[in-house]
């Protein structure tokens, strides 16, 4: 939730850091803060977006210093305010920590520093930490072993960056069940909780584990395991390309992401899935048709959009494979006791591969004994690193806090594991396959195809004033409305439900009124005069509808205000394309309302906390 950035090396500290912030706002933008070491420990740290600590900087003149860390803060414990803000210092100004994370025994901690006599500034949790750090300091005089005894006593989740008032020669690092990388560079080493914000001084790093400290000089970069041993560590050489988080001309991320769709689509299809092949190859799926034949119930578990991703693949894989699916999110999942065993199999789906109730299920279903499989976007995350199985989404870095692309190719990576197991089950033919096949290699231009006609979607959203959306659809429609229905929420700020269309005379059809938008969504063809009348329902109680539906589908027509067509494809794809209409629907609404798109109110990219 919250981005962390360390820095040592021969350049000026705060640039290095306010640059690598600027790529990690995205993680939270409550507050942002920084601590240099020039000849001590100075701080700067401001309320609200990473602008203000700039102008603050500017202003005041800030030191030189090589060491430094920074942080941009997505509040958990304590409001948004200077004061809570991170680095957080010990009373004494020794130590200077960033954290992302929860310290759940923080109280307890505090108490027991409070009877030594430690007085704190702030609400947060995070403030314990120093201040505990150097109770051990003072009594062994050596870092790395105060982090390590602090750590011990700390419950909870933590990535850390700390810097001692003595030492400008060394910056440490700790985690534990939150990300945190360490790059290596030229004469400079960085430390961050995620790979954009170093992505333009090195894309040499090293994946710090559960546990482990890291102590970073100028040139060298040591890594100690729980009980002090050295740990050797290779290199993971990041692929993306720099251009790949920035915004190239684009006003916003979230857009130059919905435009990036075609291209990160056919990255996750094509390689995977060869002309003359009658198998889908996925490198690292390792399961087996005897162990397929011996599971007997899968889960697909994930949050927010790649939930809705989730639901998608259940419907697909039951539907195609003939295998018995739930799809749940992840926080209920972790906490109800669900019948997992070595005949359940536990598919986990996250961008970020970090949020921690997806990491949560993920791990409850291993000590269960469950096959896991990861679909992960971001290569080297704890969920890559922990899933026996995992199926990568290429859809690059996503900045805009709402998910778009990532979606995209989550689905995509479900259709690819779709016809890979159904092939396996023999429920799939040769011949069905190769017409799928073709299917999956039309999707990146059928997208191309909607993205031209954005100019019309604008169009509709800016004659579009209705106070409350419904977007209402059936099977595979329905999960797709339920993504249209979170991306509106979160970037538009507009009160919408997703309901399944039958289901709508069952209740929300009494909030039905003349301020009502009602979005249908009609792709699967045998289920059009289903929906239609439901939305003839609606349009009798005075609702706007608008209609997404594929070309040559006229029936549509009867019952809606406006059409916005996508391209006819397999009923299996085309609920992608119309959230491709959802997603430009709602990104334009957040324009028109001026919001801030790529990082809405109270959002932040990557929850890695409950
Ligand atoms: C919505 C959105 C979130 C994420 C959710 C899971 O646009 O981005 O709902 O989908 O927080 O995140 P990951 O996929 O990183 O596990």
């Amino acid at each position: 939730m919250c981005g962390i950035i360390g820095y040592i090396g021969t350049d000026r500290a705060t640039d290095v850091i306010l640059d690598g912030l600027s790529s990690l706002e995205y993680r939270g933008y409550d507050s942002a803060g920084i601590a240099i070491n020039d000849r001590g420990l100075r701080i700067r740290k401001a309320k609200g977006r990473l602008s203000n600590l700039r102008d603050q900087i500017e202003e005041c003149q800030f030191p030189e210093g090589h060491v430094g860390i920074g942080h941009t803060r997505w509040a958990t414990h304590g409001e948004p305010s200077d004061v809570n803000s991170h680095p957080h210092l010990d009373e004494g100004r020794h130590i200077a920590v960033v954290h992302n994370g929860i310290i759940e025994n923080f109280s307890e901690l505090r108490e027991e520093l409070q009877a030594k006599g430690v007085h704190f500034a702030s609400e947060t949790d995070t403030e314990v930490i120093p201040n505990l750090m150097y109770q051990y300091y003072r009594q062994c005089g050596n870092a790395m072993e105060a982090i390590r005894l602090a750590a011990g006593d700390m419950r909870g989740s933590y990535a850390l960056g700390v810097i001692f008032a003595d030492d400008e020669e060394r910056l440490y690092a700790v985690r534990k069940d939150s990300p945190l990388i360490l790059g290596r560079g030229d004469g400079e080493n960085f430390i961050a909780s995620d790979i954009p914000a170093i992505l333009p001084y090195t894309r040499d790093i090293y994946l710090l584990n559960d546990n482990e400290i890291a102590v970073l000089g100028r040139k060298t970069i040591e890594i100690y395991g729980a009980g002090g041993e050295k740990v050797e560590r290779e290199i993971f050489h990041v692929h993306w390309d720099v251009k790949a988080a920035e915004k190239n001309g684009y006003e916003h991320f979230m857009l130059k992401e919905i435009f990036e769709q075609p291209e990160v689509v056919r990255a996750t299809i094509v390689p995977r899935l060869s002309m003359n092949e009658e198998q889908v190859k996925l490198d690292r799926i390792h399961i087996t048709k005897e162990e397929l034949d011996n599971t007997n119930r899968i889960y697909i578990v994930a949050c927010g959009t790649a939930y809705h991703a989730g639901l998608v693949g259940k419907y697909l894989l039951e539907k195609m494979a003939r295998l018995p699916v739930w799809a749940e999110t992840a926080s209920e999942f972790r906490y109800r006791d669900p019948v997992l065993d070595s005949h359940s199999l536990v598919i986990v789906i996250s961008q970020s591969g970090e949020t921690a109730d997806t990491l949560a299920a993920l791990r409850m279903a291993k000590r269960a004994g469950a096959r896991v499989m990861a679909i992960v976007n971001v290569v080297g995350s704890t969920m890559d690193r922990e899933a026996e199985n995992v199926l990568y989404t290429w859809a690059g870095p996503e900045i805009a806090v709402a998910s778009t692309k990532a979606y995209s190719c989550q689905l995509a990576a479900m259709y690819l594991l779709v016809l890979y197991l159904s092939r396996m089950q023999g429920t799939l033919s040769r011949e069905e396959f190769a017409i799928l096949r073709q299917e999956l290699y039309a999707l990146p231009e059928e997208i191309q195809s909607i993205l031209e006609r954005a100019e019309s979607i604008r169009h509709i959203v800016a004659s579009t004033v209705q106070k409350s959306v419904f977007y209402i659809g059936r099977g595979l429609d329905y999960y797709a409305s339920m993504e249209g229905s979170l991306k509106l929420k979160e970037i538009a700020y507009i009160h919408s439900e997703a309901y399944a269309a039958g289901e709508l005379k069952h209740g929300p059809i009494a909030m039905i009124d003349g301020d009502t938008l009602v979005i249908g969504l009609i792709t699967q063809q045998e289920l059009t005069e289903k929906t239609v009348s439901n939305l003839k329902e609606v349009k009798a109680r005075g609702a706007k509808v608008i209609c997404i539906a594929e070309e040559g589908n006229e029936k549509v027509t009867e019952a809606a205000d406006e059409v916005i067509w996508i391209p006819k494809s397999h009923p299996m794809a085309a609920s992608l394309l119309a959230n491709i209409v959802q997603q430009l629907f709602a990104y334009y609404m957040a324009v028109k309302l001026g919001n801030d798109v790529d990082k809405p109110r109270n959002l932040a990219k990557s929850v890695t906390v409950e």
